[in-house]
């Protein structure tokens, strides 16, 4: 994963007095809610014998501890260690780090860095959250795979036709529109223009287009973040959807996500916008689990790129500057052992280094038919 961003890890309204356990790279933190219903963020390790905060208890804004009861403010510091006598001094590295928190678009963020917050990225926008005119829901899931594999599935339509055959019935029709890439300091979009899908679920209301084409903005918001908006062609209908992508560990990445959507606002759809979510993570979920390597490569020589991907080619190259610059935590290679790799594949076939391209990010692909 990478460091030094917000990560959006829970849902605000499952975050109370009860200590909750969140895990990103296989590391765990436990959130709860102080006396004055502040989010508090802690390493879920007990500075005493590593027990895990989360199993303990709130009391007066402080969590216990669950095996032998050491009682930690909400600054992470140890008040209580309840078999020492009264009058024996607390040790000073009795206490706990803690993570500064935000909640903000429904969630509780954390952030996870070594820089000062304010020369890192900040939480990305979700204009249409709150506003009465949309309607909102909200799910999660979970995805045996890495969440950069998660995050490619958001960023590219030309597997709609074949995944989602259901809702895309046109395999015969398949080819991806040139489209242009958008590409911001931590973050990169694209407006694709689709074929009008085969109307089911909430579309089969929709009976009359405005133009000979649907269309959807692709975006990420680095690290985690997928915003897919439909826009359905007719009347302005949209759908929104935002989702964080937890990098739980380096094959399980838990997807929260919400969804809002201008039209059809009576509680009664929620049902139907809500299953036409899950219904297209299902279908996703089987081929995404089964991608090799389950990092997405450094590199790009690696796979076929082609040109209905220069959106993910962009994701990529986004990725690489931030390990480039040393935000990679764990689950990564980096540049060196990239090139690495690429003079032991150069050795093994009995190549030169010089023969072997330097891959480039700094191009898209050319829109050619391959
Ligand atoms: S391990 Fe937490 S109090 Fe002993
Ligand atoms: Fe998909």
């Amino acid at each position: 994963m990478l460091k030094n961003f917000w990560y959006a890890v829970e849902f605000s309204t499952a975050v109370t007095t009860k200590p909750n356990q969140i895990t990103l790279m296989g590391q765990h933190y436990v959130l709860y809610r102080d006396a004055n219903r502040q989010v508090v963020a802690l390493d879920d390790r007990c500075a005493h014998r590593g027990a895990a905060l989360s199993g303990g208890w709130v009391e007066e804004g402080c969590l216990r501890c669950p095996y032998h009861g050491w009682k930690y403010q909400s600054d992470g510091v140890c008040t209580q260690i309840p078999a020492n006598e009264a009058d024996v001094p607390i040790p000073k590295r009795a206490r706990v780090e803690t993570y500064p928190v935000q909640e903000k678009y429904g969630f509780v963020w954390l952030f996870v860095g070594d820089l000062p917050e304010q020369e890192c990225p900040s939480i990305p926008p979700f204009p249409e959250f709150g506003d009465p005119a949309w309607r909102q829901v909200q799910g999660e899931y979970v995805w045996k795979a890495h969440y950069t594999r998660v995050i490619e599935s958001g960023l590219d339509t030309s597997h709609a036709p074949f995944v989602h055959a259901a809702f895309f019935n046109n395999r015969n029709d398949a080819e991806v529109w040139d489209y242009e890439v958008q590409s911001e300091a931590w973050s990169t979009s694209a407006t694709v223009r689709t074929k009008p899908p085969k109307r089911v679920g909430l579309l089969k209301y929709i009976v009359k287009r405005d133009r000979p084409f649907s269309s959807a903005k692709l975006t990420v918001y680095m690290p985690n973040i997928n915003r897919i908006a439909l826009d359905f062609n007719f009347r302005g209908y949209q759908y929104v959807y935002f989702a964080t992508n937890i990098p739980v560990d380096e094959n399980t990445t838990l997807t929260k996500w919400i969804g809002v959507r201008n039209f059809l606002t009576q509680p009664w759809a929620d049902y139907n916008s809500i299953k036409n979510t899950v219904d297209t993570y299902l279908e996703d979920k089987a081929v995404i689990e089964a991608q090799e390597p389950r990092v997405v490569p450094y590199g790009v020589t690696e796979e076929v790129l082609v040109a209905s991907d220069n959106l993910l080619v962009a994701y990529r190259k986004l990725l690489r500057k931030f390990l480039d610059q040393g935000w990679g935590i764990g689950d990564y290679s980096t540049k060196a052992e990239h090139k690495q790799a690429l003079l032991e594949k150069a050795e093994y076939n009995q190549l030169s280094f010089e023969h072997v391209a330097t891959p480039s990010l700094d191009q898209p692909i050319e829109a050619t038919k391959v």
